[in-house]
């Protein structure tokens, strides 16, 4: 209703209620270094293209006289209710585009009671986080070091701060080749720029030391110990049984492209999978991430919980990625953009535009709820 009263000419939204718009004008306001941390991906960033050509090339089919007076969008993940298909992807960092970082974006989504996934690489501690997204739905993401020691901690820190699920990130045991990164050397992380999640953490502290307090041969020392800490590439499915030993909440595999992988989800008493590939970020010329969901889905079937992220970028998308066989998605990049515009603000309006859209559009495709949402409502089904 607010948006037809804007209409109306006497409020105009600050922002562009178009997230690509949003996008391009976060491109010309944010600091190029910052920005193209975010807007960046692998290689020649083909990768990211697909994802967004994934979606381009499919079309919905509206259905009429279907009576869409009621809606209802909620979703059950895992005995939880959320209220809409839609959770916040992890985004590292996220301080290098607003000050207020992980807190602000934790706020919004307590708010609007879209649940949360924070990032191992958080600006804000985790317990902060969890302190700013109180009466939110929070996971956390892991990312698995190769010290055991420091994922324990995590682990331990994340439970006792009320985050319910682990997203366990598998595409990037090793930091994807970025050119806009290396061009303009600016790995945020690497400069000791808003990872306080990491910094706070006492095993980490042990294992690495606070790299950014000393200098020349030290500083060196510990930024090459957290280089070795931080993923670990030689982890295999057997280790999977080390998480299920030291979680006790649903575990969900973020970076699942094959379908044999994601069976290897189910064998291994995973709770769901991501259907992601990190926004492009890790391996330029992967599949675009919406051509990888139908095999994915068909692959598990109702046997664990299919998530997608990579390319969302209005309500519609949603819907294409529901009807491909995700049961919920995650947003990324845009509400990083609105945190860099606007600070907490800026997130709460890329949010209820999305939102706004998606119950708009189901509406008019002739859906009141997200189960109805099959492939039969693509043209390419
Ligand atoms: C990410 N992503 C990510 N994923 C993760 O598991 N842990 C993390 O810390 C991060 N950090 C991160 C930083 C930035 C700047 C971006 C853009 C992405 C990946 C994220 O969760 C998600 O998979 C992608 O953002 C999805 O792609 P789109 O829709 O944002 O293009």
């Amino acid at each position: 209703n607010e948006i037809y009263l804007n209409g109306l000419g006497d409020v105009r939204p600050e922002l562009p209620t178009d997230l690509t718009v949003l996008e391009r004008l976060a491109g010309e306001r944010i600091a190029p270094a910052a920005y193209g941390y975010v807007a960046g991906a692998a290689g020649t960033e083909s990768t990211a293209r697909a994802n967004r050509e994934a979606f381009e090339r499919r079309r919905l089919v509206p259905r009429m006289l279907r009576d869409v007076a009621v809606r209802d969008l909620s979703v059950r993940l895992f005995g939880q209710t959320l209220p809409v298909p839609v959770l916040l992807a992890p985004i590292g960092v996220l301080a290098i585009m607003h000050p207020d970082g992980d807190l602000a974006v934790a706020r919004a989504a307590a708010d609007l009671g879209v649940p949360l996934v924070v990032s191992t690489a958080a600006s804000h501690s985790m317990e902060q986080a969890a302190e700013a997204n109180a009466g939110g739905l929070r996971w956390f993401q892991l990312y698995w070091s190769s010290d055991r020691d420091v994922v324990l901690s995590f682990l331990t820190r994340a439970s006792a701060a009320g985050y319910t699920t682990l997203v366990v990130t598998l595409d990037t045991h090793t930091l994807g080749w970025r050119p806009r990164d290396l061009d303009l050397a600016y790995l945020p992380f690497l400069r000791g720029i808003g990872v306080t999640n990491y910094f706070t953490d006492p095993a980490f502290q042990r294992a690495v030391g606070s790299p950014f307090d000393g200098d020349g041969a030290d500083r060196e020392a510990a930024i090459m110990r957290w280089a070795g800490t931080f993923g670990d590439p030689s982890l295999t499915w057997d280790d999977l049984d080390f998480l299920r030993e030291h979680w006790d909440g649903p575990i969900v595999l973020k970076g699942i492209q094959h379908p044999d992988d994601a069976r290897r989800a189910v064998d291994a008493g995973m709770d769901g999978v991501v259907v992601s590939n990190h926004g492009g970020r890790q391996v330029d010329g992967a599949i675009g991430s919406l051509d990888a969901l139908p095999r994915v889905a068909a692959a598990v079937g109702d046997r664990i919980t299919v998530l997608f992220d990579s390319g969302i970028r209005t309500g519609t998308d949603v819907i294409k990625a529901l009807a491909l066989g995700a049961k919920a998605v995650m947003l990324g990049r845009p509400y990083a953009y609105g945190l860099g515009l606007a600070g907490e603000a800026g997130v709460r309006h890329v949010i209820r535009c999305l939102l706004a859209e998606l119950e708009i559009a189901m509406a008019l495709v002739g859906v009141t709820c997200p189960a109805e949402i099959t492939p039969e409502l693509l043209a390419s089904a």
